[in-house]
């Protein structure tokens, strides 16, 4: 009896873990998997329905790819109340589809979805990632997707107007990026070649640098221009600057193992850029 009693303990134990991990899937699933958690849960011994992402496991085996995102950057993947949804999201439905798989998401720091696919935590990172050579030491990359360009915001009346004030000798402004970005990495190193005298402020997620642009505490953003769009629209206070700082492509990022599954995206996303799904979605969101 005491037995049974322990057992029962063990189910409800892994039963309300696995709920409390639970993140909003944009696919419906049937069993909690403890795989999708940001922080990583001690997993249970006997866990039946436990299902982990690796990296470099067999595709053909698999039901569900794990996906890690930071939802913080519309159009691509942001939250609709408790939904993330987006031009990627829908991409990835499309993409699961293809592939007769479910996909769950799993919203995370950006500075820290590189290192889940390479430590096989998620599957696949897909969060407006541009494709750089840096970033193709560690992950494989996808086809490209999205064109884009980093661009500035500032407060409305702010003295910057174009990308070279910021490079104006002496300039101080305090500039705003999220972590680990192409363009918290651009700036950094700017700042680090040139001499430049930026204050560069670090954020883990957008909205708190759109607040900290509306507080006078940033002078200035650097963000993705789709992005920056969608936040300027939002918020009249700021305004985006028409120079654009770098052009860049987007992808999905993948574990250098997992060349299988990578082969399969990529077949997934040539048919959906041949066939007009893919723009079909894209205008949806973008005007
Ligand atoms: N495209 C930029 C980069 O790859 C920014 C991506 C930020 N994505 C996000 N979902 N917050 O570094």
């Amino acid at each position: 009896m005491k037995k049974l009693f322990s057992l029962f303990l063990v189910f409800s134990l892994i039963f309300a873990l696995a709920a409390c991990s639970s993140t909003p899937a944009a696919a419906p699933t049937d069993a909690p998997t403890e795989a999708a958690t940001d922080a990583p849960t001690e997993a249970p011994t006997d866990e039946p329905t436990a299902e982990p992402a690796s990296a470099g496991s067999d595709v053909a085996a698999k039901t569900k790819l794990v996906v890690g995102t930071s939802a913080d950057f519309p159009p691509y993947e942001y939250y609709d109340g408790d939904k993330i949804v987006g031009v990627e999201v829908e991409m990835m439905e499309k993409i699961a589809e293809k592939l007769g798989m479910e996909f769950e998401l799993v919203d995370m720091s950006f500075d820290t979805i590189i290192a889940a696919v390479t430590s096989g935590k998620v599957d696949i990172g897909m969060s407006g990632f541009t494709v750089t050579e840096e970033r193709k030491q560690n992950v494989n990359f996808s086809v490209s997707y999205i064109k884009a360009k980093q661009s500035i915001v500032v407060p409305e009346g702010s003295p910057i107007a174009t990308v070279d004030d910021l490079y104006t000798e002496g300039a101080t402004y305090a500039v705003g990026v999220q972590n680990s970005t192409t363009g918290d990495l651009y700036i950094t190193e700017d700042v680090e070649t040139k001499g430049l005298k930026l204050d560069i402020q670090r954020f883990t997620k957008y909205p708190d640098i759109i607040a900290a642009l509306k507080s006078g505490k940033l002078e200035c953003a650097i963000i993705d221009d789709q992005v920056a769009k969608a936040f300027v629209e939002e918020n009249p206070e700021l305004h985006l600057l028409d120079t654009a700082y770098a052009d860049e492509d987007y992808a999905l990022c993948m574990s250098k193992d997992n060349t299988e599954l990578l082969a399969q995206i990529d077949k997934a996303l040539e048919e959906m850029i041949a066939d007009g799904t893919m723009q079909a979605i894209i205008d949806k969101y973008i005007k």
